[in-house]
């Protein structure tokens, strides 16, 4: 029986199915700051429409440099999506921007491509991120490099910038975690 289950699924999955697809899929939910977060300004980021992409502009308010400026991540889960996060344990430390970007920006290359979601271009040789305003459009969250077991419900990655040793700003993603829609349209 089950492997006529199997047979049958196999036969009915489109083929586009069979590329590394995760069982669940990501969306923005919101983008919130602390106040006065520095020293990037994010107010005029949403969340648009049904695909829940993340689109508008946002300010770099001063050259971030890997001298000054240490990122710190943290994530949380919210899997009864009622407001109780639970920190989730992770090793990342917080370190020099540059460093992060290097081990970890494979992640949001994955989503926003210079070019196409935005023309802030981060050359990792200066290492720097120059002050200026920026556009994000149709910018949707990629979880191909994402674990492959992932618990459903809220998600939210917090990242706080430190220059010169103090917290100046918090910026807190989350998204929401659901089952993968199967699209036999495709
Ligand atoms: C970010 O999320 C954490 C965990 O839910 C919360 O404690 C913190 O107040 C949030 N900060 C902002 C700026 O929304
Ligand atoms: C998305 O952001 C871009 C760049 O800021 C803007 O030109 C466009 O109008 C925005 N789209 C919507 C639907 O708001
Ligand atoms: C998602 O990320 C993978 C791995 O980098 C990439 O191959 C794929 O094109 C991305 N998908 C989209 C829709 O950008
Ligand atoms: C990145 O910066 C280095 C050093 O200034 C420069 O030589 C290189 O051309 C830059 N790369 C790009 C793609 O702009
Ligand atoms: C938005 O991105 C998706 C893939 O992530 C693509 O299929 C779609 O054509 C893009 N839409 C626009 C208006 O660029």
């Amino acid at each position: 029986m089950l492997k006529y289950t199997v047979f049958v699924l196999l036969a009915v999955i489109p083929k586009s199915l069979f590329q590394r697809t995760m069982s669940y899929e990501a969306f923005f939910v919101s983008v919130l700051s602390s106040e006065n977060a520095f020293p990037i300004d994010f107010s005029n980021l949403r969340v648009l429409g049904r695909e829940r992409i993340l689109n508008g502009t946002f300010d770099i308010l001063e050259d971030i440099d890997n001298e000054h400026y240490e990122f710190y991540l943290e994530a949380y889960t919210n899997v009864a999506r009622d407001g109780n996060y639970k920190k989730f344990p992770m090793a990342l430390l917080r370190d020099a921007v540059c460093a992060v970007y290097e081990k970890y920006g494979f992640y949001l290359r994955d989503c926003v491509k210079y070019g196409i979601n935005t023309d802030l271009y981060i050359n990792t040789t200066t290492c720097l991120i120059p002050k200026g305003r920026y556009y994000l459009k149709n910018v949707t969250i990629n979880v191909t490099n994402w674990p492959v077991i992932m618990s459903r419900g809220l998600c939210r990655h917090s990242f706080t910038f430190y220059k010169d040793n103090v917290a100046v700003g918090t910026y807190n993603i989350t998204s929401s975690i659901e089952d993968r829609a199967v699209n036999f349209r495709k």
